[in-house]
């Protein structure tokens, strides 16, 4: 132990980050050790680049935006969509996608007080966010003679409450070698200053890394061999949150196949040129999402010769990518993006600071940067109201309300 103190301390004045062991005396000898683990496994010259970064606005105008080409599933010839639907299903039947469901976000929006997916959306039923997905997993068994498999990003925070859930509900009746959680990275809390933080419990104080971190948390974990030897060549990635979410779709799948792509996205349009959502486009060529603040207003309005916007596919983290693509992507870092959050850590008295304005720095990759390392992508239009309900909000826009009212009226209950 005093072995690994030293050690923990030469790095840490390296990196100008002693305060980490300010309260170091006042924890238990479990949590002595702990603390030095996280010290000496920690990338302090990591922590440094994304402090430098923290103020530098990124710059898009060297970035060419073009818009992308895109399917629209109700405008392909029955015979077109036959074809595809066909394609998707053959893969499907053979075992060949897996569903991947993200549910490592902590739902601030909406406030409740467990994982989000254990949210009751309010229905008659009372069914939860996750069995309301797991319906649809067994739609697709009924459908398809197959339980595809359901893989699970938790993260540190709510990873046992998850899985105590799925526990309690028998798994909705859902096989549960079927079912796999894995749990996301992290990346340590910063101050202003670049400090790294001290939680409440004495540790590092940490976040979750964002849906970005799919990619190398699926790799750290396991999953890409996992799918590989399970005979998986692809995954339906997407979010906990979208309670339309259609997981098992043979003309997503066929289209995707078809197209020669290694991965595949769906869009819906655009509520109207103003609406706050990232769109699809292709950036220096390559597939990619464009955020509503990143294009002017001119670009946001445009229009071409049928009267649609230019810039009009939305992006909702319903994305497809084949086993291949993923385990490329994994092997490079995506981009950190920063936000500003409020933080409860410990000062180096050791006491708490609580805040009632942002006062540090979080960490998060995007899955749509990951786009940007693919040659091409298939972008697939589908309708709003049979695939898009998504909760994010206690009240108002995409909250539990407009959500229950889409899934009644989609499911005709
Ligand atoms: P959001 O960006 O909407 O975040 O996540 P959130 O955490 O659910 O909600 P807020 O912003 O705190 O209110 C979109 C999807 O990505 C997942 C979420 O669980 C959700 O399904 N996600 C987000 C992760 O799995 N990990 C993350 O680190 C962030």
């Amino acid at each position: 132990m005093e072995e690994k103190y030293a050690a923990a301390q030469k790095i840490l004045k390296k990196y100008g980050q002693e305060r980490l062991l300010s309260n170091y005396e006042k924890l238990s000898e479990e949590k002595k050790l702990k603390l030095l683990d996280e010290i000496l496994t920690t990338d302090f010259a990591q922590v440094e680049e994304l402090y430098k970064r923290v103020n530098t606005k990124v710059d898009f105008k060297n970035a060419h935006i073009e818009p992308i080409e895109y399917t629209d599933k109700y405008k392909l010839p029955k015979e077109e969509l036959e074809r595809l639907e066909k394609i998707g299903l053959e893969a499907i039947k053979a075992g060949k996608l897996a569903t991947v469901t993200m549910a490592g976000g902590q739902g601030t929006r909406l406030g409740h007080s467990g994982p989000k997916g254990t949210f009751d959306l309010g229905l008659d039923n009372h069914k939860p966010i996750f069995e309301i997905l797991c319906d649809t997993l067994k739609d697709a068994q009924k459908k398809y003679g197959v339980y595809c498999v359901w893989y699970i990003m938790t993260s540190n925070e709510n990873n046992e409450a998850t899985v105590n859930f799925f526990e309690e509900h028998n798994y909705f009746g859902y096989p549960k070698e079927k079912v796999v959680f894995f749990k996301q990275g992290e990346l340590p809390m910063i101050d202003t200053k670049g400090k790294v933080l001290v939680g409440e419990d004495g540790l590092i104080k940490k976040a979750a890394d964002g849906h970005g971190g799919i990619f190398l948390s699926m790799k750290k974990n396991g999953i890409i061999y996992d799918m590989k030897s399970r005979g998986i060549e692809w995954a339906f990635i997407g979010g906990v949150d979208n309670v339309l979410v259609n997981m098992v779709d043979p003309v997503f799948v066929g289209l995707a196949i078809d197209k020669k792509v290694l991965a595949a996205g769906k869009s819906v349009v655009k509520a109207n040129a103003h609406e706050k959502v990232g769109v699809f486009c292709r950036r220096n060529g390559k597939p990619s999402v464009v955020e509503y603040s990143e294009i002017s207003n001119e670009m946001a309005e445009a229009t071409n010769e049928k009267g649609e916007l230019v810039y009009g596919e939305s992006h909702i983290l319903c994305n497809l990518f084949s086993v291949k693509a993923i385990e490329e992507i994994s092997k490079n870092e995506l981009p950190y993006h920063s936000a500003f959050k409020k933080a409860k850590y410990l000062d180096e008295n050791g006491n708490v600071v609580t805040s009632d304005t942002p006062n540090a720095y979080k960490f998060e990759a995007f899955l749509f940067d990951a786009f940007e390392s693919l040659d091409d992508m298939a972008i697939l239009r589908v309708k709003r109201e049979e695939e898009f309900a998504p909760v994010k909000n206690a009240e108002g826009v995409d909250s539990p309300e407009t959500a229950r009212a889409l899934y009644k009226a989609y499911h005709k209950i």
